[in-house]
């Protein structure tokens, strides 16, 4: 009797946080196609459609899932046709091309397509208002994937940490090495969420949907997707310093030694909600997954960092 060989799946940004977690996790499960910048430009708006139709004839996938993005908050604010052209007019052509092929898309956004007044967490039916560059970007994003009209997931996140890539954790770590004092924003609030627990929740969903290959499962959509709890950045650094030193890294800063300040004392060029806090009940129900607490993900990444000499 042969094996049934697993389902393809077309992953972008395959070197950023998300992505590289994704090409991880996904197998052996599902075979997943990883794509960098270099063989997927998604700035390249006029001939990704092109490119993307070719890779699905090549590779046969059964979703297209979209990590690319671009990231850099402060940098959106001066560069704000390139960031539009990757997170909003991008996804849409994805979205489009995965459509006409009858082909689920999965899509990550954000916490800051709210502005982050609200009291308590963010519900996928509460009003949108970016405050940023970035903000706006993703949300034109994310409508535009929906008007596709495909099967998709839209998978809003927060505050992505992991072992591979760039993030608050990875700096905190190397400042608290380097220095004896740390001042860190501590009127902010947010669920900080490890990329492994983004691509483990990934893999649930789509070995939900696509195993039925139902486009009118009414599962497809919009989805808050982050670890349970939530904390400021302050706090989020205070744990990790501590755990890091608990686990033998050569940590310099005193715990006492690490200030929490204002938002408005450290100055940025694009504003931040002061709450980020999304609520992932519907997540929970729809896929019957318990999202664990964020300090769970941070212990775990913390132990697959490799101590520094
Ligand atoms: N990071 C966070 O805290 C956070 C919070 C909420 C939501 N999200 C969302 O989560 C998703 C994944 O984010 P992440 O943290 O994994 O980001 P990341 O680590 O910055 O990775 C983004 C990836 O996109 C790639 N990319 C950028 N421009 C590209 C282009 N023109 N063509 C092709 N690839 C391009 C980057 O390639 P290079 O490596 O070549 O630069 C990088 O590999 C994104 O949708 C993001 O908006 C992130």
């Amino acid at each position: 009797m042969s094996e049934k060989k697993p389902q393809r799946v077309l992953i972008t940004g395959c070197q950023g946080q998300v992505g590289h977690a994704l090409v991880q996790r996904l197998a052996p499960d599902f075979q997943p196609i990883g794509y960098d910048r270099s063989g997927l430009d998604l700035s390249d708006l006029d001939r990704l459609a092109d490119k993307l139709h070719a890779a699905i004839e090549a590779h046969q996938p059964s979703a297209l899932i979209n990590a690319a993005a671009f990231t850099a908050v402060d940098r959106a604010e001066s560069q704000e046709s390139l960031a539009y052209d990757i997170n909003a007019l991008a996804p849409g052509i994805m979205a489009t091309v995965a459509a006409s092929h009858g082909l689920p898309m999965v899509h990550y956004s954000t916490d800051y397509v709210f502005d982050g007044q609200r009291d308590g967490a963010y519900s996928e039916n509460d009003p949108t208002s970016p405050l940023s560059v970035y903000g706006r970007s993703k949300l034109a994003g994310e409508k535009a994937v929906v008007a596709a009209n495909g099967p998709h997931l839209i998978l809003r996140t927060s505050w992505v940490f992991g072992a591979h890539g760039q993030n608050f954790l990875k700096t905190m770590l190397r400042l608290a090495q380097e220095r004896d004092a740390l001042r860190v924003v501590n009127d902010q609030i947010g669920a900080p969420t490890s990329a492994e627990l983004i691509a483990q929740s990934t893999h649930t969903a789509l070995t939900s949907l696509i195993g039925g290959a139902d486009a009118r499962d009414p599962r497809w959509g919009i989805y808050h997707l982050t670890a349970s709890g939530h904390t400021s950045w302050h706090s989020y650094a205070k744990h990790l310093i501590a755990r890091a030193r608990a686990i033998g890294w050569p940590i310099c800063v005193e715990d006492d030694a690490v200030e929490g300040i204002a938002a408005q004392d450290y100055p940025v060029a694009a504003a931040r909600p002061m709450n980020s806090r999304l609520d992932t009940t519907k997540w929970q129900q729809a896929f019957g997954e318990t999202l664990p607490n964020w300090q769970v993900g941070v212990d775990q990444v913390l132990t697959n960092i490799p101590l520094q000499p």
